[in-house]
């Protein structure tokens, strides 16, 4: 799928929200458009007795859409999640989720008053013990249910409005594998045509908010599912590596010996399977990913096509990015031109000088096409790897 966006309209995801809250999967909330689940320490619908939160009608942004997106009221995920929800738990303080039953990122106490800082850490400098941890708890990601959100099999409009939900359960891994897919899936038109030219969250503003709070809830979901309040996502330094470092068993997994797609039987990930890698099938379909497994992980470091990427980002295009003083410039889209997160995104894309992509913009849109897949692919496989 190609990643184009538009400018102004960003998915507006209050970061505690996870698609969809199992809770509110059911004809009864569809139908009255409102999620506002009780709290479990008192009973009330967000917590509303305890002062964590109260049930309100959703606010939506007022900003004109970008012109890169000529519809509306076609998508479920304009003015998110207005399609599906018009009142939410609205939470005080430092209470979040979709029952004000959490802390905002960064606190922790039964009051959601304590402080708590917790850094990530380079893979590289984690004891053995700690990666196999991290190892270990991305399997068991991989293997449990999500208890609080399940995932949407058909749009609205195939829900009948609401009248005939579509959910089905989803292993906490997917969960986010299956999110990520929803935010940059192309927009079903009806009959066999689609709209590639959308992303709520890439190629445009809300790309490293979007990020940022998927991760942060990614090692909130690992911290329940573990029971370690301390966990975070080690990341791989890849500035001026020569080649995928942590394409070895003891970490993201080797080479399979005889075929160069797969990977090695040594690691763990060689027994996991991939979801929601079809685009076209689904777009054809007129479908939503339905997060059935697609078969296994394939990567191939190191042997992908030079002429297109190649190499990884250097210590200077890093330097580079950081030196750009404006967030964002000009369309806000993929052609803003020194924009800070334009830049950054792309980084894994440019070629030979790397830090073109504010300056030099390809002359064929095929190319970028290619180019912006190929990503796509790149990050996928780091998503279901790592
Ligand atoms: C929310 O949706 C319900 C059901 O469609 C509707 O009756 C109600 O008027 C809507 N409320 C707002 C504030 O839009
Ligand atoms: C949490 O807040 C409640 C209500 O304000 C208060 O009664 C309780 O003592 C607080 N608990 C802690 C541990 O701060
Ligand atoms: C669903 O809602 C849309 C817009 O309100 C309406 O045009 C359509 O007829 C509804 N479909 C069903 C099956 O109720
Ligand atoms: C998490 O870190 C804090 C602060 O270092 C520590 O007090 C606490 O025991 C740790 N929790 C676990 C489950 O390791
Ligand atoms: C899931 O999606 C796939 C691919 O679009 C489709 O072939 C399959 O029938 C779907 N399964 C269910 C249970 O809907
Ligand atoms: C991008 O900005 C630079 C510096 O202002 C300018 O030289 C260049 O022409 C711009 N490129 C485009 C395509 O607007």
């Amino acid at each position: 799928m190609l990643l184009f966006a538009m400018g102004f309209l960003l998915l507006i995801l209050q970061p505690s929200t996870g698609q969809f809250p199992r809770v509110c999967a059911n004809t009864q909330s569809l139908l009255s458009k409102e999620c506002c689940p009780p709290w479990d320490g008192d009973g009330s619908p967000c917590g509303q007795l305890s002062s964590r939160g109260s049930c309100q009608n959703i606010l939506l942004s007022q900003a004109p859409l970008g012109p890169q997106f000529p519809f509306s009221g076609v998508d479920d995920r304009e003015d998110w999640p207005s399609v599906f929800y018009n009142r939410t738990c609205r939470c005080e303080g430092n209470f979040m989720g979709f029952n004000c039953g959490e802390c905002k990122f960064g606190f922790s106490g039964v009051n959601c008053t304590e402080r708590q800082l917790r850094t990530r850490r380079n893979i590289f400098q984690l004891t053995i013990n700690e990666k196999n941890k991290f190892l270990a708890y991305l399997n068991l990601a991989k293997n449990i249910p999500s208890q609080d959100y399940v995932i949407a099999t058909g749009t609205y409009t195939q829900m009948n409005n609401g009248s005939n939900p579509m959910f089905r359960d989803i292993n906490v891994y997917d969960l986010f594998v299956w999110m990520h897919y929803y935010a940059s899936r192309d927009t079903l038109l009806g009959g066999s045509n689609v709209w590639r030219d959308i992303d709520f969250a890439h190629e445009a503003p809300g790309f490293l908010p979007w990020h940022r709070a998927f991760l942060l809830m990614w090692e909130r979901q690992i911290q329940k599912i573990t029971g370690d309040e301390n966990f975070t996502i080690p990341y791989w330094d890849w500035r001026d590596a020569e080649d995928c470092g942590v394409c070895t068993d003891e970490y993201m997994g080797g080479r399979h010996p005889t075929n160069p797609n797969l990977l090695s039987l040594a690691s763990i990930f060689s027994s996991w399977q991939v979801i929601c890698t079809r685009s076209e099938e689904y777009n054809s379909q007129q479908a939503l990913c339905n997060a059935t497994s697609e078969g296994p992980i394939r990567r191939n470091p190191g042997n992908h096509d030079k002429s297109r990427t190649p190499r990884l980002p250097s210590s200077a295009d890093v330097e580079f990015c950081l030196s750009l003083t404006q967030y964002e410039s000009g369309p806000m889209d993929k052609m803003a031109n020194y924009s800070f997160r334009n830049t950054l995104e792309e980084l894994l894309a440019c070629k030979e000088p790397c830090k073109g992509i504010t300056m030099q913009y390809r002359s064929r849109s095929e190319d970028k096409k290619r180019t912006m897949k190929m990503i796509r692919g790149m990050s996928k496989a780091f998503m279901e790897s790592a």
